[in-house]
């Protein structure tokens, strides 16, 4: 989604704000633009890729500026709306991530005033108030917090002025990370796009403005009491993320999910005792053993890990485990256990409606633990304590190596929380075990993919897909649609296999496919049922079976994937639905790590 990138130091500072936005393409968004000081303040922006941009983009001397990716809400994809946005006089220059809510208002309130507004967007309104504070001669520190002080929503937001040299920061709701190095220092939406000048890193937290020079940057409250600034720690793995010899980052992120789940695994499995070590959870085993019930929340493929997750601690730990929608949880007031567990899953950790669904059980009264991968994100902070998942960058927009360790983390603290319960050491050894060869066999599997060609040919020119599966198969089928339709745009629908009677049949006609995933997990017979329905009226079933399995031949295309513990076969399974859908999108000529209209890290609710 929209991402933030600004600098000051000695270089050209348009080379590195379109090296920034770059980094922050994968997050996906619909155009871009930058602002340059130079005297004045240069400003250009075009809808398109950023390699549009930089066709456009004449060479400009200033060594200070801020520039914008932006994935459209208010308005729709046009130059005007693109940011940065400027005042009339020239002299403010604005980026924004996140929403103004009483922007209409605020809008009449400048027309009024004689301000034409250039665009349609809720952010322009900042840089036009800002304008008017600072013609009453305050300073810009000033001029900043009274604007704060009008606007109601969240904001990422950074502001460049003609006639100083610096860039000031506020944030409330969306994330922004100052980096510094010798003698540059850097503001952006994502550490990741900062990465690759300096490591050391400072977080803005909510309710607090920076003030970024060439001597270096402090932060305060709006008032000017100034505040400690958070460094931000980031793990080793989170370098430099690049392509490798692999075409798109969503085959590269495929094939690295036996190596990012032998990370998230590795340390935390204790095969002696048949469990696991999960340190960050910052829980008493006396705690645990207490815990009436679990909710775990997320959105798209955290919402369908969170679904295994459910499964997982209901059948290892015995106890009532729920998955909830995060965009769903807040409108329903729900009843916050203080004794239960709650879990917020996201990849990116920026998510704004996981984000708010934490805030409201934490206004509740609860704790929420994280299940996160980016290090130090805002959800990550905001729970403070949790399972970071170590699936490393994952720059494609349809995640898949982040849901591999999700559900790996997932089964870490299942298992934990069963042995502490009813799980004997037994099964707990048979649970490390398969978790331990899992990435191994993740790595056969993809030496061997199988049929996923003909399953292409199956799915290209369909009306629509199918996706069908029982017990922990069923949410691996929901996240087989979600990546399909995410990144090949056909119509997917997903159903727990016996639910498939009950509507979903009468999509099936002649040579409509249909994915099953069928896994030997003590569930299967009853897939079959479903299989011969489909099959009756002419679907062509496109099976994910276990190898050497009896029913390895029903489907019109097989795909066998390595053998596994039973409740852990999401971990395998899966993947044969990321290579169709990768193949199916290429073969289609999509753009495959990103997707039109999605984005990467939904920082609006
Ligand atoms: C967006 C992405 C999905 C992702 C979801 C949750 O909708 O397009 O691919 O699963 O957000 O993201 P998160 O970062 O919270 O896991």
């Amino acid at each position: 989604m929209c991402g933030i990138f600004g600098y000051i130091g000695d270089k050209n500072a348009s080379q590195v704000l379109v090296q920034g936005l770059l980094r922050l393409e994968y997050r996906g968004y619909d155009s871009s633009g930058i602002v340059v000081r130079n005297g004045s303040l240069q400003t250009f922006k075009e809808i398109g890729k950023i390699s549009d941009l930089t066709s456009i983009l004449p060479k400009m001397e200033g060594s200070i500026g801020i520039s914008h990716t932006r994935w459209a809400t208010h308005g729709g994809v046009t130059k005007e709306n693109a940011h940065p946005h400027t005042s009339e006089d020239g002299k403010v220059a604005i980026v924004h991530n996140g929403i103004l809510q009483n922007s209409n208002k605020l809008r009449k309130r400048l027309t009024r005033k004689g301000i034409k507004l250039s665009s349609e967007t809720d952010s322009e309104v900042f840089c036009h108030f800002i304008s008017i504070e600072l013609q009453k001669g305050k300073t810009p520190m000033e001029a900043l917090a009274s604007v704060l002080r009008i606007v109601r929503g969240t904001w990422g937001l950074c502001v460049l002025f003609k006639d100083y040299d610096m860039i000031l920061c506020a944030r409330n709701g969306s994330p922004l990370i100052i980096g510094r190095s010798s003698d540059e220092m850097f503001i952006s939406s994502d550490p990741h796009a900062i990465r690759e000048h300096t490591s050391e890193m400072f977080a803005l937290d909510d309710g607090q403005i920076a003030r970024l020079d060439r001597e270096g940057f402090e932060i305060m409250l709006p008032e000017g009491t100034p505040v400690e600034s958070n460094p931000l720690e980031l793990d080793e793995e989170w370098g430099v993320s690049d392509l490798g010899d692999y075409p798109h980052f969503m085959l590269k992120e495929i094939h690295e999910q036996s190596q990012s789940l032998k990370h998230c695994i590795t340390g935390r499995l204790r095969h002696s005792s048949g469990s696991a070590n999960l340190g960050g959870l910052e829980i008493t085993p006396q705690a645990l053993s207490t815990i009436p019930h679990v909710r775990l929340i997320g959105c798209g493929t955290a919402l369908h890990a969170a679904q295994i997750g459910q499964l997982l601690i209901e059948k290892w730990a015995r106890i009532p485990a729920v998955s909830h929608v995060a965009s769903e949880f807040n409108m329903n007031d729900p009843v916050i256990n203080s004794k239960a567990m709650h879990f917020a899953i996201s990849q990116s950790g920026e998510t704004a409606d996981t984000l708010s669904a934490v805030k409201e059980i934490q206004r509740k009264g609860a704790d929420v633990h994280g299940v996160i991968n980016v290090v130090g994100s805002t959800i990550a902070r905001q729970c403070g304590k949790g399972v970071y998942i170590h699936s490393g960058p994952e720059q494609s927009v349809a995640s898949t190596k982040a849901f591999t360790n999700m559900v790996g983390a997932l089964s870490l603290f299942a298992l934990k929380l069963g042995r502490g319960r009813s799980l004997n050491l037994s099964e707990g050894k048979r649970i490390t075990k398969g978790l331990k060869e899992l990435p191994k066999k993740i790595e056969t599997y993809l030496a061997d993919q199988g049929p996923i060609a003909e399953a292409v040919d199956a799915i290209i020119g369909a009306k629509n897909v199918l996706f069908l599966g029982r017990g922990v198969s069923s949410p691996v089928a929901s996240e087989g649609a979600l990546k399909l339709m995410e990144i090949a745009y056909i119509p997917c629908l997903a159903y727990p296999a016996g639910e498939m009677k009950h509507g979903p049949i009468a999509l099936i006609e002649e040579g409509s496919p249909v994915v099953v995933i069928a896994p030997n997990d003590g569930v299967q017979d009853r897939t079959l049922n479903a299989i011969h329905e489909c099959k009756a009226r002419g679907a062509r079933i496109i099976l994910i079976h276990e190898e050497g399995d009896s029913i390895a031949e029903i489907g019109d295309i097989n795909i066998s994937v390595p053998k596994t513990h039973p409740m852990l076969s999401p971990l395998i399974t899966v993947i044969p639905t990321q290579l169709i859908a990768y193949h199916t999108a290429l073969k289609l000529g999509n753009d495959v790590d990103r997707p039109r209209n999605l984005a990467k890290s939904v920082t609006v609710e």
